[in-house]
């Protein structure tokens, strides 16, 4: 087992308005472009050629990793006019593949955090003499997600995306976005168009009574789909909870990046991120939370949750709570935003305009 596919193409990025130069693959989560974590546990567990499939921005993937040899990999760049879609973004790099035709080709979604055991998922797909094997995982509500069900060996019988009818939720098991396909499956995806590997491919194997089988784990897993799941996987990243080789640095409370200028009384907790050349400022209190390159946070600045762009600026004693502030932006001081709010990129609040609380 030597080579993978990497997914990070499509529509775009529900980050992208946060972050406009940077594709979502490239924000730092744990202080390297979320994707190195990925491309590091793959390499860890002995893959060494991956291809990645992109659309989107493109052009900022190989600058930055280049032929993937700083990882000890061969990385390959495949980039789609048009988005293809999952199924089509695969077939579109079959030629660039080495595997024999019944040999097992790793397959990622670009945008999950996980601790899946890659080993044990080829494992299962050699013994079970699968067509594709698939990484599940049980989720509170499935309904964003591949819905799908197995029977007592852990066959597929169904792969139902995003269910949009209470009759649909079948189960608890969820396509988590890692799959083996044997390469000769590969080459079925029809060529040239948009395909959905959720929508059609596996449907359509399963109408053909082809052997799907699925793997539950129930590891740690996130889709980073949100900002605010971007910063919880980065926040775990740090802690410790997500396993990933490429975290610079001790596990910990906190991960403060060179050049990074942090005040002797602030406190930063759970999994706190500080970005090179970002500023915190005295009695700060920082939790959970991404503070991207040159950022400022000023003194008495309370933060949780919380992603802050580069070269954002939080005034003095502005509370963020499950906030996004977009690279550039500046929220002025005696602020308090709360959940779900998104300051957009080099947007200017002024002082003491938005509060939830009283304002004494
Ligand atoms: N190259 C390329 N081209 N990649 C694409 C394209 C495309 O046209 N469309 C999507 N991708 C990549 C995305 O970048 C992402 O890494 C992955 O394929 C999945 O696409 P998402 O848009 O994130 O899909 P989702 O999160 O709604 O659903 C998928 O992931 C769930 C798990 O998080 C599905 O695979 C679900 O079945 C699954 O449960
Ligand atoms: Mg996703």
């Amino acid at each position: 087992m030597t080579e993978a596919i990497l997914l990070v193409g499509g529509k775009g990025t529900r980050l992208r308005p946060m972050t406009v130069h940077t594709p979502k693959p490239m924000v730092p989560a744990a202080g390297v472009p979320f994707l190195t974590h990925q491309l590091a546990r793959a390499r860890a567990a002995g893959v060494e050629h991956i291809v990645l499939a992109t659309s989107y921005l493109a052009e900022v993937f190989e600058p930055y990793f280049g032929d993937g040899s700083s990882l000890g990999l061969h990385l390959e760049y495949v980039t789609e006019v048009d988005p293809l879609g999952t199924g089509g973004a695969i077939r579109n790099v079959a030629s660039r593949l080495r595997s024999g035709p019944d040999e097992p080709v790793l397959i990622f979604n670009g945008d999950i955090l996980t601790g899946l055991d890659i080993k044990a998922l080829v494992d299962t797909h050699e013994t079970s003499g699968a067509d594709v094997s698939l990484h599940l995982t049980r989720v509170e509500d499935p309904r964003a997600f591949g819905l799908v069900p197995t029977d007592p060996n852990g066959r597929v019988t169904a792969f139902l995306e995003k269910p949009q009818t209470p009759e649909e939720i079948v189960t608890d098991q969820i396509n988590a976005g890692a799959y083996v396909f044997r390469r000769s499956v590969i080459d079925t995806i029809p060529a040239g168009r948009p395909v959905s590997v959720e929508r059609e491919t596996f449907p359509g194997l399963l109408a053909d009574g082809a052997h799907l089988q699925g793997m539950v784990d129930s590891t740690y897993w996130l889709d980073l789909g949100t900002p605010q799941a971007f910063v919880r996987g980065s926040a775990d990243l740090v802690l410790g909870r997500a396993p990933s080789p490429a975290v610079p640095g001790r596990r910990g409370e906190r991960l403060v990046l060179d050049g990074a200028e942090v005040a002797a009384d602030a406190k930063l907790t759970g999994g706190t991120v500080v970005g090179a050349g970002a500023v915190v400022g005295a009695g700060a209190r920082i939790e959970g939370s991404t503070v991207l390159a040159g950022a400022v946070v000023e003194a008495g600045a309370v933060v949780t949750d919380s992603l802050i762009g580069e070269r954002a600026r939080i005034g003095a004693r502005t509370v963020l709570h499950g906030a996004v502030v977009g690279d550039g932006a500046e929220v002025g001081a005696d602020n308090e935003l709360r959940d779900g709010v998104r300051i957009w990129c080099d947007a200017r609040i002024p002082d003491c305009a938005v509060r939830f609380s009283s304002d004494q």
